[in-house]
């Protein structure tokens, strides 16, 4: 790096995304529109990577690079690329913590984009998804379907993490998602706590079923076939203890016409797949009104099924 370089900075943002669609835990994810966190890297003289602000966080993120899932990410990225610059990041949260919307990896993988463009890009978008797995395994666990859509966009099915594998499906026509987050907070480690550590054979036939439903479904534009495809027997059930109304709010969302609906990511945020932006709407306002029964407030927001991930801001 020359003088001169130094001060250069990259802004970028990668947005919100939900995990585990029903079936497919920590295999299938897709990104949502309008929500997310923005990473501001700027080169600097002295080697490695540093933390110099985190906004919209309430002081809650370590600032420590090490410890932090975009300076982690930031740092594997050099690593990877081969580069030893000196990189400082300054970190504007848009998404809330522990809230099942990819908080973690949407800071990961802005970072890791903003990291890579500063350096001219020697890495290809694929190639960040190892970086920001390592920093997901660094605070909550060793996934990529948060990461993988964060940085590619649209809906994803991570088949292998080692070596990165990530298959991109197509997403059928006016599929919308309804997003509803109480103010609630669960965290990821403690959300893949209560998961049985082995499940028996009969779940396991089902879960595989059920994934390879969905999939067919994607290609061929089924929604019936979709909506059946949702079901989970394994990680839902286990994980609906830890958010106060869980149950009635996915039955809300069906009866209000939803295709399907469970727990986004590690929750508590409940997601209701829909077949158009009206349908949404009916589901959101539903899934709503079920957790203020369980005496939670929450927010709502729609998305198309396949929008952008990371990129420039
Ligand atoms: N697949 C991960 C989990 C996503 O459910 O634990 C976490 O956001």
């Amino acid at each position: 790096m020359t003088a001169r370089e130094t001060g250069r900075s990259v802004r970028a943002f990668a947005p919100a995304t939900v995990a585990n669609l029903g079936s497919g835990f920590d295999v299938l994810g897709l990104a949502l529109m309008g929500a997310g966190d923005t990473v501001t890297a700027r080169l600097v003289a002295a080697p490695g990577v540093r933390i110099a602000r985190v906004s919209g966080d309430g002081g809650r993120l370590p600032t420590d690079a090490a410890r932090n899932t975009a300076g982690i990410a930031a740092t594997h990225t050099l690593r990877r690329a081969g580069m030893d610059a000196g990189i400082e990041l300054e970190i504007a949260k848009g998404l809330p913590l522990g809230s099942g919307l990819g908080s973690s990896a949407a800071s990961a993988a802005a970072a890791a984009w903003a990291v890579n463009v500063l350096l001219g890009s020697p890495l290809r978008r694929a190639e960040l998804i190892a970086p920001c797995v390592e920093a997901e395994a660094a605070v909550s666990g060793r996934h990529a379907d948060n990461v993988a859509p964060a940085l590619l966009g649209g809906l994803v099915l991570v088949r292998s993490m080692d070596p990165t594998d990530i298959v991109r499906l197509p997403v059928p026509e006016g599929l919308t998602v309804a997003v509803v987050t109480p103010v609630h907070e669960v965290s990821t480690r403690e959300a893949r706590a209560v998961l049985p550590a082995s499940v028996p054979l009969a779940q396991f036939v089902r879960s595989t079923a059920n994934l390879a439903a969905f999939v067919s479904a994607c290609f061929s534009g089924d929604l019936a076939l979709l909506a059946r495809a949702m079901e989970d027997d394994v990680v839902t059930p286990a994980r609906a203890q830890l958010i106060p109304g869980c149950r009635e709010v996915i039955a809300a969302a069906l009866a209000a016409g939803a295709l399907g609906s469970s727990i986004s990511g590690s929750g508590p945020t409940v997601f209701a797949l829909c077949r158009s932006e009206r349908s949404a709407t009916d589901a959101a306002a539903a899934m709503c009104a079920a957790f203020q029964r369980a005496g939670l407030e929450s927010s709502a927001m729609l998305s198309p099924a396949d929008c952008p991930g990371a990129r420039e801001a």
